[in-house]
């Protein structure tokens, strides 16, 4: 069966992955693949609608098992329509964030139990992994502070204990599947880390051929 290739991008809040996300898909494309790019969550109407909920203020309090499984209920959707039928045509996917971001935040930032998040991750995407994952990695006070600049959304608002326990957890993932999940600093200009990640997703035998 044909297999394209599936690249996402993790990180904590304001450390440049829709950017980065942006011109790593326009530079697989110059080099001749067909790429979509999606986020998360979003990329159908349904997730994107389920964003809306996720992110607003007025939930602030949102119980930490329905936050879960409104991530898991805007994946099964992108996964189902978007991703799997772009990966099936043999593309390239570019994903802003996809299941490691729910081992981070609600596993080690809520605290849900890891086993059962990392069970509704594999029944969400029903077990498509990505070939190679970018976690961008910055100093969570500073990232706040550069994401926050237009207001803090639901998740933007929580205190800075709680970003830095998602950036451990990012870490954390990072150690324990070396082979898949690849930290990139993200510090410095957008080119010079975009000059960083198409280093690190070069190390993949279906792109090093394209990617110089
Ligand atoms: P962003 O993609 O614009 O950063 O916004 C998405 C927010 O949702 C961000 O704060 C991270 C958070 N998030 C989770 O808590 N769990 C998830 O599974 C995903 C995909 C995002």
């Amino acid at each position: 069966m044909v297999r394209g290739v599936f690249i996402t991008i993790e990180g904590c809040e304001g450390t440049g992955k829709s950017t980065q996300a942006a011109l790593l898909a326009e530079a697989l494309r110059e080099a001749g693949l067909s790429v979509t790019e999606v986020r998360e969550p979003g990329g159908t109407l349904v997730s994107e609608a389920v964003r809306d909920l996720l992110l607003d203020r007025a939930h602030d309090g949102l119980d930490p098992r329905a936050e879960i499984l409104l991530y898991e209920a805007s994946r099964a959707e992108l996964v189902s329509r978007v991703i799997r039928p772009a990966l099936a045509a043999g593309g390239a996917v570019v994903c802003d964030r996809f299941f490691d971001s729910t081992t981070a935040y609600q596993g080690y930032g809520r605290g849900l139990p890891l086993d059962q998040v990392v069970r509704l991750n594999q029944f969400a995407t029903s077990g498509i992994v990505p070939d190679i994952t970018i976690v961008l990695d910055l100093d969570p006070a500073e990232g706040l502070a550069r994401a926050t600049g237009g207001g803090a959304d639901r998740l933007e608002a929580e205190e800075l204990g709680f970003h830095e326990r998602v950036r451990h957890g990012f870490l954390e993932i990072a150690a324990g599947e070396p082979e898949r999940v690849v930290v990139v600093s993200a510090t410095g200009t957008p080119a010079e880390v975009s000059q960083r990640v198409l280093e690190a997703v070069g190390r993949l035998p279906v792109l090093a051929a394209v990617i110089h």
